[in-house]
């Protein structure tokens, strides 16, 4: 996974659980739907290729937009929802890049990030375009599955659909669609735009001319003056580029705080999309996660520590948002690049997670989750007890289960076949005790 120096840098920034761990942390925090979601965003745009932040900034463009509109907290809190979660059916599936790298400005911009090599194959437009009507039809129904009110998955769904009826298959024209979508759509347009642009003081200037050119063909015509207004504002500007914008963004605490039954659906349907995205069978995610959490138990963890344990395992590959669906689902060996572009995962979701207050542990159990005990694992080569009891919980606990499947390119093993490479594996992959402590649950939970 690159050169001996990379290998050393990732070693370095991995020997410090201190920038994770919370050590007062004694459970799962209270967290609100809009907090969750304002950081699981950022996976949301590795899944689309987007500059990190891509989500937070357009959900923060259209809250500007609707506050300004005085529209009531209820219609601003599902355009917040609506702008973080637009791009969410991306998860399970792979952007696929225009005939000749072309943009897409008219369909809100498919650009590429400059962090990110271009990594969507390229296919013809009536491709493209399919891929767009399918990432806003999926997207709408994973919002409905995670309990958002209809206006939310509408906006998902209508976000590509231009003012003049174009945009996606099935788009409506004007104000057949409802305004919660109106303004989510131009939010991602402009941000899209802004996007493109050289540098914020380019950006400042040309703001106000950017939203008036999608007037009346992208973009609602009303809209897009009260927007081009706004774009004249410094305090408008400040606030975008504010380094803390995704943090001002989860303190507003949309949408509730969720208990803890509720949290796990939450996080359960996110893993549901995981599941599709790595072909594996939907409902793995959450069984491997409940499985993590009554192992904890046996290791003498609290209910509130396994229950961490549980929100950890539910997201320990969302990292794999920022890997091609190709290679997740590529049933032949992996060549040196794509491996290393899945060995990156755990890294993604260290990185998700570690924005969430309240989760920094979970987020270095979650980085850790393909760490060996003999030092070979990735992607900080951690030996011993430097990899963290969680993280051996949860890898365990996952092989265990992919063991136990059917994949593409083998079939399930037994359930005692399944144990044997499990053991053959201790002291090398797995740390004896965690294994012993695992096989004391694996096998009345599945008898
Ligand atoms: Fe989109
Ligand atoms: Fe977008
Ligand atoms: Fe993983």
């Amino acid at each position: 996974m690159g050169s001996k120096a990379q290998i050393q840098t990732v070693k370095a920034e991995f020997l410090d659980p201190s920038l994770y761990e919370d050590s007062s942390l004694s459970g799962v925090p209270r967290l609100s739907r809009g907090t969750l979601v304002g950081a699981l965003s950022r996976a949301f745009d590795l899944a689309e290729g987007r500059k990190p932040g891509h989500a937070q900034r357009v959900a923060y463009i259209g809250v500007y937009l609707a506050s300004d509109l005085w529209l009531e907290p209820q219609r601003i809190e599902e355009v917040f929802f609506g702008c973080l979660l637009h791009d969410v059916g991306m998860a399970a599936m792979e952007p696929v890049a225009p005939p000749g790298g072309r943009g897409l400005r008219f369909w809100g911009g498919a650009r590429r990030s400059p962090e990110h090599p271009p990594r969507a194959a390229a296919g013809s437009w009536a491709e493209v375009i399919e891929s767009i009507a399918r990432h806003c039809e999926s997207g709408a129904s994973i919002a409905r599955r995670m309990g958002f009110p209809e206006t939310v998955a509408r906006a998902v769904l209508h976000h590509h659909d231009c003012w003049d009826g174009s945009g996606r298959p099935g788009a409506l024209p004007g104000s057949q669609t409802p305004l919660v979508s109106r303004i989510v759509s131009l939010a991602d347009r402009f941000e899209s735009l802004l996007d493109t642009e050289a540098s914020p003081l380019v950006v400042r200037k040309s703001g106000p001319r950017l939203v008036e050119e999608m007037a009346g063909r992208e973009v609602d015509p009303d809209l897009a003056a009260r927007m081009a207004d706004i774009a004249g504002r410094d305090d408008f500007w400040l606030g975008l580029y504010d380094n803390d914008l995704g943090a001002g963004l989860m303190a507003l605490n949309y949408g509730g705080i969720l208990a803890r039954e509720e949290l796990f659906d939450f996080l359960g349907v996110l893993a549901d999309v995981i599941d599709v995205r790595n072909a594996r069978e939907e409902g793995s995610g959450r069984r491997i996660a409940e499985l993590a959490r009554r192992v904890a138990l046996t290791c003498d963890m609290t209910e509130r520590r396994a229950d961490l344990v549980k929100v950890a395992a539910l997201l320990q590959d969302i990292g794999t948002l920022g890997v091609p669906a190709r290679y997740l689902r590529k049933p032949d060996i992996l060549s040196v690049d794509e491996m290393a572009a899945v060995q990156m995962h755990p890294v993604y979701a260290r990185d998700i997670l570690g924005e969430v207050p309240g989760l920094g542990a979970a987020a270095w159990w979650v980085g850790c989750h393909h760490e060996r005990v003999d030092g070979k694992g990735y992607p900080g080569m951690l030996e011993g007890s430097e990899v963290p009891m969680e993280a051996q919980i949860i890898g365990i606990c996952e092989a265990y289960d992919a063991l136990t499947s059917d994949r593409p390119y083998r079939r399930a093993l037994p359930r005692e076949e399944a144990f044997d490479v499990l053991r053959g594996l201790s002291g090398s992959r797995w740390d004896p005790y965690v294994l012993s402590r695992f096989e004391s649950v694996a096998g009345p939970f599945e008898a």
